[in-house]
């Protein structure tokens, strides 16, 4: 079915693009990132790197997938006639491999809490739903093991049935819907008593607050939220019709995210400070803090169904892109092999997710480098494979393809900044990069 032509209109693209970007990376890291980073000093940061670095990222990306029309492990031989430059690629399938691992934990929780709060809304429970208990839940390392395994085969299933574009359609209307729940969320949220405090928490920039570590996490936020640096991005736009608008899409995505990341810490941080929860709880922030939100609405387990069934929705989105970028460069774009592909890869990404799982239970005493193992291979994804990804891409760019031809691609619509795009890919987001990327060693 996949073929170098798989989406018709330029709709069809965005809504693909922006459900690989729109994920757990704005609702469940955000929230939990900007709480343990600073709060309103870590939005400050996140806003500034999303549009100063990751929109003309973004930009670039889908301008090579323009141009090489291709699997990414043979794009940069293809646009540059260097072999060995499709090692870019290859650090791009490394990093969405084990992002999907990790990412299938949190996929995990989410199916563990949708079917606990469906078992309650059926048999007409009127228990609280904070007896959801989060520890409890993610100490079992059997039921998290099955709820990512549930979730790894919905999304090969997705994949290997070729259907995703039925779920991109879907979208048209599950991301809006997912818009307005977050917006009664964060409306129920404001309405807490001392929902104050959390607003301006989140909102509001304290300088103290910004330390070294929060500017690398921002960096990294900015990037994972965006899919850059992994190819996911320039393989989504090799698939797009020649017509594609690519910084109109761009910029939707960049301001969807945008909203999507501030609506979700509307939501958590008042209702943190309401019932006196601690900004800094780390990966199970959300999953902790939202029962006790919808605790307090009418028909509050009803709406907590609807929200996990359009929150689970948004991660698939994203994690069949994960899947689909191995499955175009192992299978070459050769559909009879998408199948086979699908399957041995699900299985590979099954077997690193379980210590990443294990990092909440029987294998949390395993400390190093960046924490856990869940926070190891976060780490190693979005603070060093995206970064340097989006590195080799830049530089490929700036000095290795003729502008003319790039300009051609970049397009000639309503935004004519090209100039402005093309130094700062060429001259100043390389050194932005590399600054940050060694600071962390330090
Ligand atoms: N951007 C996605 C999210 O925020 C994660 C992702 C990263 C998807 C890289 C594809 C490639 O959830």
């Amino acid at each position: 079915m996949k073929n170098q032509s798989q989406w018709k209109t330029s709709t069809g693209f965005i809504l693909a693009s922006a459900g690989s970007a729109i994920g757990l990376g704005a609702m469940w890291k955000f929230p939990y990132m900007a709480g343990v980073y600073g709060g309103g000093a870590f939005l400050l940061m996140f806003l500034i790197f999303t549009l100063l670095v990751g929109l003309p990222l973004l930009i670039m990306e889908f301008t090579v997938g323009k141009m090489g029309r291709t699997y990414t492990t043979k794009i940069y031989e293809k646009l540059t006639a260097r072999k060995w430059l499709n090692i870019i690629g290859w650090n791009g399938n490394l990093a969405v491999f084990i992002l999907f691992a990790f990412y299938s934990v949190i996929g995990g929780w989410i199916i563990i809490y949708l079917f606990r709060v469906l078992i309650q809304l059926i048999s007409f429970n009127s228990a609280s739903l904070n007896k959801i208990n989060f520890d409890h839940i993610i100490a079992n390392p059997w039921l998290t093991i099955l709820g990512q395994g549930v979730f790894i085969l919905l999304t090969m299933i997705i994949v290997m049935l070729g259907v995703e574009q039925g779920l991109e359609k879907a979208s048209k209307f599950m991301m809006p819907l997912l818009f307005i729940c977050l917006i009664v969320i964060v409306i129920k949220s404001l309405s807490l008593h001392g929902a104050m405090s959390g607003v301006r928490y989140i909102l509001q920039p304290r300088l103290e607050d910004i330390s070294i570590k929060g500017i690398l996490f921002a960096l990294g936020q900015s990037f994972f939220t965006l899919s850059l640096g992994t190819t996911g991005m320039i393989t989504y736009a090799s698939y797009a019709s020649k017509e594609m608008t690519i910084k109109t899409s761009a910029i939707s995505i960049v301001i969807m995210n945008i909203f999507v990341s501030v609506l979700a810490g509307l939501a958590i941080f008042p209702a943190i400070s309401a019932f006196g929860y601690k900004p800094t709880e780390g990966p199970g922030l959300l999953f902790k803090v939202l029962p006790s939100v919808f605790e307090q609405m009418s028909f509050g387990t009803f709406i907590y169904f609807i929200f996990l069934i359009l929150f689970l929705f948004a991660a698939l989105t994203s994690s069949i892109s994960l899947l689909e970028l191995n499955v175009s460069n192992f299978t070459k774009n050769d559909n009879t092999k998408r199948k086979k592909v699908a399957i041995v890869a699900s299985i590979l990404v099954f077997l690193l997710s379980i210590p990443a799982t294990l990092s909440f239970s029987s294998l949390s005493f395993i400390h190093f480098g960046a924490g856990t193992i869940f926070d190891n291979m976060d780490f190693l994804v979005s603070n060093i494979l995206m970064p340097l990804g989006a590195l080799g891409t830049t530089l490929v760019v700036g000095y290795l393809l003729k502008v003319d031809v790039l300009k051609q691609f970049f397009g000639n619509d309503r935004f004519k900044f090209f100039l402005p795009w093309y130094l700062l890919i060429k001259f100043v987001l390389p050194i932005i990069i590399i600054i940050i990327f060694i600071a962390q060693f330090f």
